[in-house]
């Protein structure tokens, strides 16, 4: 079953700091949406791509995604918007009328798993209206309140009922354009993932495991667990590539 995928890009990553947009900044030399698109193109079952950039750059997304990736890429860009979720509803108005699964993906998760990306295109085959990819909390959650102005512990959380939520998330169609349509009504432009919009709809929701190189980079200390991946992945590619020569010798 073929899937879009929607990439909003258009964010200032201001929790990264000063610098460019944060889907166009580099990890070891390719623009960080360069490796969320080629992550989204390896899974199978994806064969459109619609990325929102930020608005007064579209032309440039354009041109880096050209300079990196094969001319056949079926990968659009159009302008995003003032939020996340107006990006992910631009994109969403650019997607082909043939797909009935779209997915949502962060640029700023740019090593998601091919098999993440699969398993959620298959929960949605298989009939669900929305999926997230999840993990297991790892932390003690304690909810808080200001109390005589000093943050206060009002409860610990049973972290065994969490999951941390990851993107893609993926939807039939009609239940995302519904859910985007309808959420002005509740107030939420803002909304940092699109299955909670679908949740305040009235949608079911389904949870498929996740996985921690789906991790967002959101903070400078991402960016260290991002270039550390990024060589752990050349490493692997080398050692790969040496056994395949010894099995060459051998034959
Ligand atoms: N995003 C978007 N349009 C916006 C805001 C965010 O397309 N107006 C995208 C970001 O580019 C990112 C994804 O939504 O890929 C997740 O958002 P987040 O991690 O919050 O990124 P930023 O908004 O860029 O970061 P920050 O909140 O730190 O400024
Ligand atoms: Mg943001």
């Amino acid at each position: 079953m073929n899937a879009a995928v929607l990439v909003p890009a258009a964010g200032r990553g201001e929790r990264l700091g000063p610098g460019a947009p944060k889907a166009l900044r580099e990890l070891g030399d390719i623009p960080m949406l360069v490796h969320a698109v080629r992550s989204l193109l390896a899974a199978r079952g994806v064969t459109a791509v619609v990325v929102a950039a930020p608005p007064d750059g579209v032309a440039g997304v354009r041109d880096l995604l050209a300079a990196h990736l094969s001319p056949r890429s079926p990968v659009q860009v159009v302008a995003g918007g003032a939020t996340r979720q107006e990006s992910v509803r631009l994109a969403l108005a650019a997607v082909s009328a043939e797909y009935d699964i779209v997915l949502v993906h962060d640029a700023a998760r740019p090593f998601v798993p091919a098999e993440v990306v699969e398993a959620v295109i298959a929960a949605v085959a298989e009939g669900a209206d929305a999926v997230v990819p999840a993990l297991p909390v790892v932390d003690t959650v304690k909810e808080v309140a200001a109390v005589d102005g000093a943050e206060t512990v009002v409860r610990t959380v049973d972290r065994s009922l969490l999951r941390a939520v990851q993107t893609p998330q993926g939807f039939r169609r009609a239940v995302l354009a519904r859910a985007h349509a309808e959420a002005g009504g509740f107030g939420t432009e803002g909304a940092t993932d699109d299955a909670g919009m679908v949740e305040r709809t009235g949608g079911t929701v389904v949870v498929v495991p996740g996985s921690e190189e789906a991790f967002k980079v959101t903070r400078p200390f991402d960016l260290l667990l991002a270039r550390a991946l990024l060589e752990r992945r050349a490493a692997e590619a080398a050692i790969a590539s040496t056994d395949r020569t010894e099995i060459d010798v051998v034959r």
